[in-house]
């Protein structure tokens, strides 16, 4: 074992602090990262806050931290696709049983021994995994991916959760030239959902709930914008969507959205607001519509999405910040006030004690 310095949250209450975690050696199928950047992602605050407590309750300290980029240091001796001084990146999940039907399908996000990069119980130390809020991180070569080398590293770091979160349903909900879709809420999820949306060819509806977001909406490939507070401009898109994809974090009427849906149109959650959403089943049955959620993707398809950025030149719009802001980061997510996604340079990680 060894030490690298990390930010962590003692309790639902309490800010994120400085403090030291202890890291495996590699074993032999260990890749051993540096991280350089990491993205903030709202299921930090989420889970931070214990906001899911019912589902997946916090244990403390919590490391937060599922967007990571960094440099291999040190791989195993079983190791084939990384060497040291290597790029790499990891994202929401570092293990699952490698045997059953989801993981021979890449679906390793629904194998029921799944392990998170942050808050699940780690086999290798006996305690909890801790994430990408730290100076390094030891991740089995499976769940490590390679970054495309023309990508800005900083703007690389949310592709591994915002990213490969909203292009995983937009290819399995069949999201192409032609096609109408909707995209609820620009914070992370929501920029990346337009980008994606955008360089597939589909006509894009950003909607927001707020009008001060407008003109980045179009710059990041909407075709539209509608402010979802305002009901006459709503109503014009009634019955219309093939696709929506619903990114909101927070409470919100879904039934605004279902009854966009064209017939056999789907709404597909990602946001995982901490209360449930009622659904009116008349918005249903009219239109045979359906409603679902995905979660973000397995490793095959993450793989591929970074591929593809690395084609289209995709990255995140990011504010890039020093770990000692996270917690004013946190107030001003908590707000809908990011464009679009902090990124915490970790080399800032370096002056703490
Ligand atoms: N399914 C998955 O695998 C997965 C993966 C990652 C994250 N998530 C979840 O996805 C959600 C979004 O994450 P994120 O990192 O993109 O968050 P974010 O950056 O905070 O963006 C959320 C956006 O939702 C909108 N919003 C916030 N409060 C709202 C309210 N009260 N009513 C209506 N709209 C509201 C805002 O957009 P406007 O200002 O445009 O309205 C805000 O920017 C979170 O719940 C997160 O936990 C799920
Ligand atoms: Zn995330
Ligand atoms: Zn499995």
């Amino acid at each position: 074992m060894y030490n690298v310095k990390a930010y962590s949250a003692a309790s639902a209450t309490s800010p994120l602090s400085p403090t030291t975690i202890a890291r495996r050696d590699p074993t032999p199928n260990d890749v051993q990262i540096e991280i350089l950047f990491c993205g903030i992602c709202h299921s930090d605050l989420h889970q931070v806050r214990n906001e899911w407590s019912g589902v997946m309750p916090t244990v403390y300290p919590c490391v937060p931290g599922h967007e990571i980029v960094g440099r291999v240091t040190k791989t195993g001796s079983a190791v084939k696709k990384f060497k040291a001084g290597d790029l790499a990146s990891v994202g929401c999940l570092v293990d699952s049983c490698g045997v059953c039907s989801e993981c021979n399908q890449a679906l390793e996000q629904f194998c029921p021994k799944l392990i998170l990069t942050y808050n699940f119980p780690d086999k290798h130390t006996g305690g909890i995994t801790y994430g990408g809020y730290s100076g390094g991180i030891v991740v089995d070569e499976r769940f490590v991916f390679k970054v495309p080398g023309n990508l800005d590293l900083a703007g690389a770091a949310p592709l591994l959760c915002a990213g490969i979160t909203t292009y995983s349903p937009m290819h399995h909900w069949g999201v192409t030239k032609g096609k109408k879709v909707g995209v609820v809420g620009l914070g992370g999820l929501g920029h990346m959902a337009v980008k994606f949306a955008h360089a597939l060819g589909a006509h894009v509806v950003l909607f927001t709930t707020s009008p001060n977001k407008k003109e980045d909406a179009w710059r990041l490939g909407a075709d539209e914008v509608v402010v979802s507070r305002e009901a006459n401009e709503m109503a014009k898109h009634t019955a219309s969507f093939d696709f929506i994809l619903d990114a909101v974090s927070a409470d919100h009427d879904i039934n605004a959205y279902l009854s966009l849906l064209r017939r056999d149109g789907n709404i597909t959650l990602v946001g995982v607001p901490e209360k449930p959403l009622a659904v009116a089943a008349f918005n249903l049955i009219f239109g045979r519509r359906s409603l679902s959620g995905s979660l973000i993707g397995g490793t095959a398809e993450t793989q591929e999405m970074l591929d593809f950025c690395g084609k289209h030149n995709i990255t995140a719009d990011v504010e890039v910040i020093p770990i000692q802001n996270v917690n004013e980061a946190y107030q001003r997510l908590s707000k809908a006030d990011v464009r679009y996604r902090f990124v915490i340079d970790m080399a800032s990680l370096k002056s703490e004690a």
